[in-house]
């Protein structure tokens, strides 16, 4: 662990002050769901409307984050695992600064799920299953990527060469191929109105 390493946190500014700063609650809404399941479309949505109402939200993606901060990492069980601690650390500084907090990850398997619940807190954790089946994913394959992993082309593709466990108790499950986008955004809205301040 961190040795000679003195956190300061106890003397900054409270997440309560940022809060009745914003007049908001941060929390974290984590969708889990397959590539192309609609995780990254149905947050923009949200985070459209809940801007229009005056809530200040962030997006966290898993293609931006890959881009960026974690374009040292790949898709083995071992690299997903640090992906996600990685994104809910920083996840977690968005939450206590009382932003509406986004994450789009395909976050596949209970493991990291977990993890990502366990650094975030339980209260302000919020799982969204993104629950569009694999062959409407496939169906879409808007970057092609079922059709390359389909080649082999790509390793451990998730749903594909590498697992996808759903998740047992989300907060709420949008199927994307039976709802518009209207509805489904509306859905998860409707989640983030129900939390308590
Ligand atoms: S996670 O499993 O570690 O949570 P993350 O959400 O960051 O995944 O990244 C998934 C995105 O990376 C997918 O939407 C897809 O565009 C791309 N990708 C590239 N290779 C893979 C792969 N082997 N498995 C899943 N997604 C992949």
């Amino acid at each position: 662990m961190a040795e000679n390493i003195y956190p300061i946190y106890d003397k900054m500014m409270t997440r309560q002050e940022k809060e009745s700063l914003l007049g908001q609650r941060g929390v974290m809404v984590w969708f889990t769901g397959l590539s192309g399941s609609g995780k990254s479309t149905v947050a923009m949505g949200v985070e459209r409307e809940l801007h229009a109402r005056g809530i200040l939200c962030r997006i966290l993606d898993g293609d931006n984050i890959r881009a960026g901060i974690n374009n040292n990492l790949g898709f083995t069980a071992e690299d997903r695992m640090e992906n996600i601690r990685r994104i809910a650390e920083i996840g977690k500084l968005f939450v206590q600064t009382g932003i509406v907090t986004l994450a789009c990850f395909v976050s596949p398997t209970e493991d990291v799920r977990t993890l990502a619940r366990t650094i975030i807190g339980e209260d302000d954790f919020k799982e969204v299953f993104i629950s569009t089946p694999i062959e409407e994913c496939e169906r879409r394959d808007v970057k092609g990527l079922y059709a390359r992993a389909r080649r082999g082309e790509v390793k451990n593709f998730t749903g594909i060469s590498a697992p996808f466990e759903a998740p047992k108790n989300p907060a709420l499950t949008v199927d994307t191929s039976k709802l518009t986008l209207e509805e489904s955004v509306k859905m998860v809205v409707k989640l983030i109105e129900q939390i308590k301040n």
